[in-house]
């Protein structure tokens, strides 16, 4: 006899980009129904629209939303995610908690600037913040799922069967995620972000490298490989002085970073070497390469060959969406033919999901999100010291 699925009553924190593709997202779900209940934000006329267009409701509050569901995803910026996720665990609710997973956002001053203050007091902070969230997922009878859609993407799932298949052991990861900035207002100041590119960009590689190791290390011995010590360089290239805006690439950030390059040493003494960047044209650039001692993998999640498509006049393609932000749809375009499956959207959706209703933990857990975290704000001690190696406290 086939078994009922459980339905499950979802809302969304936030009504913006990332909202709109987990609404997306969530509609693949097959393993359990999902009833997407309605949104709550800040921006109550941005909520309306979302849920209008959508035929959700749209909250007064956020404490009225977590009554009213099973699941909270939140999609505000990263300053509200620990605000937001601490709350829906206190009730009880599971969480679907986009990237990154908390961190530093200022001190509240007028006066604060992500330049100028020392890079030790966002390390503490950030820690203390994932401190209280495991605390609030120890306590609560639902759990946090972290969205990082690398860990889900198809291409990083198939590397994962190959490390753990043929017992390969992993020497060096190599990973990027670029594009010409990103489309958020609130994205340009630290205060919103925690951070620029090493953070909003560099999470992405960085917990697909965090993750293989992991996974590694658990299929050798059943104990993951963490990461141990960082070096890192982080620049801010559109705000120096000398930089010539050709009006492709965004540079009106307030005070974040749009370079990064994070070293990872793990505790086995292999490394992850990590690029985000905001500086990059030709649409999303977002790839891991992992060189292991009985195999050399590229994971191109976006762009990817598999379908190549050339449009000698751009007007022809106005409704057209070809790949994430690609400046023009002229000449020859690397069009997804299904960009969030590549991405793993879908994939991380259902994964999530069928942990909600069996009671599993997901691949992409809340403590591969605090050794991610600890991690990027260790690499901006490092920056701030030139690229010394700082120590990385794990989960
Ligand atoms: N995984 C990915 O590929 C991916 C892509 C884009 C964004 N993101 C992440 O998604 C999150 C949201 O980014 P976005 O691009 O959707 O931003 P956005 O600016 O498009 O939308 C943010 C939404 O949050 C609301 N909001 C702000 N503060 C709030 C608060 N305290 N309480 C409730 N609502 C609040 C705003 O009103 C707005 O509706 C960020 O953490 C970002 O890093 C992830």
């Amino acid at each position: 006899m086939a078994m009922e699925k459980k339905t499950l009553r979802t809302g969304i924190v936030g009504s913006g980009f990332a909202a709109r593709f987990h609404f997306e997202n969530l509609k693949r779900v097959f393993g359990v129904n999902v009833e997407v209940v309605g949104t709550y934000a800040i921006d109550t006329a941005m909520a309306e629209s979302y849920a209008k267009e959508r035929g959700i409701k749209a909250f007064g509050s956020l404490g009225e939303l977590i009554e009213a569901v099973d699941v909270v995803h939140v999609c505000t910026p990263p300053s509200a995610h620990e605000e937001v996720a601490v709350a829906a665990l206190k009730a009880d609710r599971s969480v679907v908690c986009e990237k990154p997973l908390t961190g530093y956002f200022g001190d509240g001053t007028e006066s604060f600037h992500g330049d100028r203050f020392p890079k030790q007091v966002a390390l503490d902070a950030a820690l203390a913040s994932i401190d209280r969230i495991l605390a609030a997922e120890a306590a609560s009878r639902g759990i946090l799922c972290y969205a990082e859609n690398w860990v889900y993407a198809p291409s990083v799932q198939r590397e994962r069967e190959i490390i753990e298949k043929t017992g390969a052991q992993v020497l060096w990861i190599h990973g990027e995620e670029a594009h010409s900035g990103s489309h958020a207002a609130t994205y340009a100041f630290w205060k919103f972000s925690g951070g620029g590119t090493m953070i909003g960009k560099g999470c992405h590689p960085l917990t697909a490298a965090l993750y293989l190791k992991r996974a590694e290390g658990e299929a050798r011995n059943g104990k993951p490989i963490r990461p141990a010590a960082v070096c890192a360089r982080a620049h801010a290239i559109t705000r120096l002085p000398a930089f010539q805006d050709a009006g492709h690439i965004r540079c009106n950030y307030h005070d974040i970073d749009d370079f990064a390059m994070m070293h990872v040493e793990f505790e086995d003494g292999t490394a992850a070497t990590v690029f985000a960047s905001d500086i990059i044209l030709g649409g999303i650039h977002n790839w891991l390469e992992v060189a292991a001692n009985n195999h050399h993998t590229f994971c191109h999640i976006n762009p990817n060959s598999s379908m190549q498509v050339y449009n000698p006049k751009r007007e022809r393609f106005a409704d057209i969406y070809t790949v994430e932000k690609i400046e023009t749809k002229e000449g020859w375009t690397a069009m997804s033919p299904d960009e969030d499956w590549t991405t793993g959207y879908p994939q991380e959706m259902e994964a999530f999901y069928r942990c909600f209703a069996s009671g599993g933990r997901p691949e992409s857990d809340s403590r591969l999100a605090a050794d991610t975290i600890s991690t990027i704000y260790s690499a901006y001690v490092s920056s701030e010291r030139k690229g010394a190696a700082v120590e990385v406290r794990t989960f």
